[in-house]
């Protein structure tokens, strides 16, 4: 693992010293950043001058951690607790990068980008956690193959854990408590302790308490039995009826022409 951080480092590193254009795209980013949020304390819209665009200017904003101080790529946002609102923050994919997101403790709301791979993809820590993010989780988190640490409790998101997080073989820091999840913890998650799952109503399987059995499955079930009874009475029925109708013809069939029929069989 700690070879994979290594060669992810380098090529992040080449990535972006190739492109002449890398720091450009990191300022759009950070502008599109702030035009996007809402920031009712006004930290971003001090801190973040873009005026001065001296090598570095960006690494002295406030919750950007920059690859080198004198140079204007950013390695990490930090922008937790700062009362931010309005929905994801855009322009992101323009700090090409970044390896660190955390938008924690804010009151950001709406979905979670459903591309947010594409977005960011190779973000090693991703904490969305303490804000009021609704709708499912985007399976495009699976494409973050590089994730050591995602957190997304305290939202209100809703709907399943996508089974395709059984990709996210990197991952050792997981939080999605307390939000409105249901259905079945994915196998590779079955890892991390029920804390971390707990306060959403439907989530199921280890390290929670069994999935309950599917009604349907149920009703399935009892319909066979209903037709094994009734299958196993109809041939009863039909046996005996055929060995009282063939011992005592004359009681049951008054037709000669059947009567026949039965003594021949
Ligand atoms: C940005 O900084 C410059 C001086 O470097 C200052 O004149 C300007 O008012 C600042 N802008 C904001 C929005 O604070
Ligand atoms: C820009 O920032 C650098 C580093 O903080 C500082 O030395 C320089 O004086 C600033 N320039 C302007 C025009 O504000
Ligand atoms: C990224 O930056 C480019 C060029 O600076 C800009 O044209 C584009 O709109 C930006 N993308 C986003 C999503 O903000
Ligand atoms: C968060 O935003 C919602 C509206 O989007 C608002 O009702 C709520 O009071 C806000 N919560 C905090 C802690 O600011
Ligand atoms: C999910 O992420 C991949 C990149 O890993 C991207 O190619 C794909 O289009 C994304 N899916 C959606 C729905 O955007
Ligand atoms: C994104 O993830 C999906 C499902 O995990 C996978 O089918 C697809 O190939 C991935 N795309 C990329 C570009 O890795
Ligand atoms: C992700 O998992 C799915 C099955 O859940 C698999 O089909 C797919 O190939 C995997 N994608 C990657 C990029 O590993």
């Amino acid at each position: 693992m700690v070879d994979d951080t290594k060669f992810l480092l380098l090529l992040l590193l080449l990535r972006s010293s190739s492109l002449c254009s890398g720091s450009e795209l990191d300022i759009q980013c950070l502008k599109s950043i702030q035009q996007s949020v809402i920031d009712p304390r006004g930290t971003l819209k001090s801190s973040w001058n873009f005026s001065n665009g001296t090598n570095g200017f960006l690494c002295k904003f406030t919750g950007v951690e920059c690859w080198h101080p004198d140079e204007n790529r950013v390695l990490s946002l930090r922008l937790g607790n700062l009362g931010l609102e309005g929905p994801f923050p855009q322009g992101l994919q323009n700090c090409t990068s970044m390896s660190s997101l955390d938008l924690s403790s804010n009151n950001f709301s709406g979905p979670i980008p459903p591309d947010i791979a594409r977005q960011m993809p190779y973000l090693t820590s991703l904490d969305l956690s303490y804000n009021s993010f609704s709708g499912s989780i985007p399976e495009n988190i699976s494409n973050m193959t590089y994730l050591n640490l995602l957190h997304l409790q305290d939202n209100q998101l809703s709907g399943p854990i996508p089974v395709e997080f059984n990709n996210l073989t990197r991952l050792t820091t997981f939080n999605v408590a307390d939000n409105l999840l249901s259905g079945p913890v994915p196998l590779l998650l079955q890892k991390f302790d029920a804390y971390y799952f707990g306060g959403n109503q439907g989530l199921c399987g280890t390290p929670l308490d069994k999935c309950p059995r599917r009604r349907r499955w149920r009703i399935h079930i009892r319909l066979h039995r209903i037709n094994d009874q009734s299958s196993i009475g109809a041939a009863i029925g039909f046996i005996v009826g055929f060995v009282v109708a063939f011992y005592f013809p004359h009681r049951f069939i008054f037709s000669k022409r059947l009567r026949a029929y039965v003594v021949r069989i």
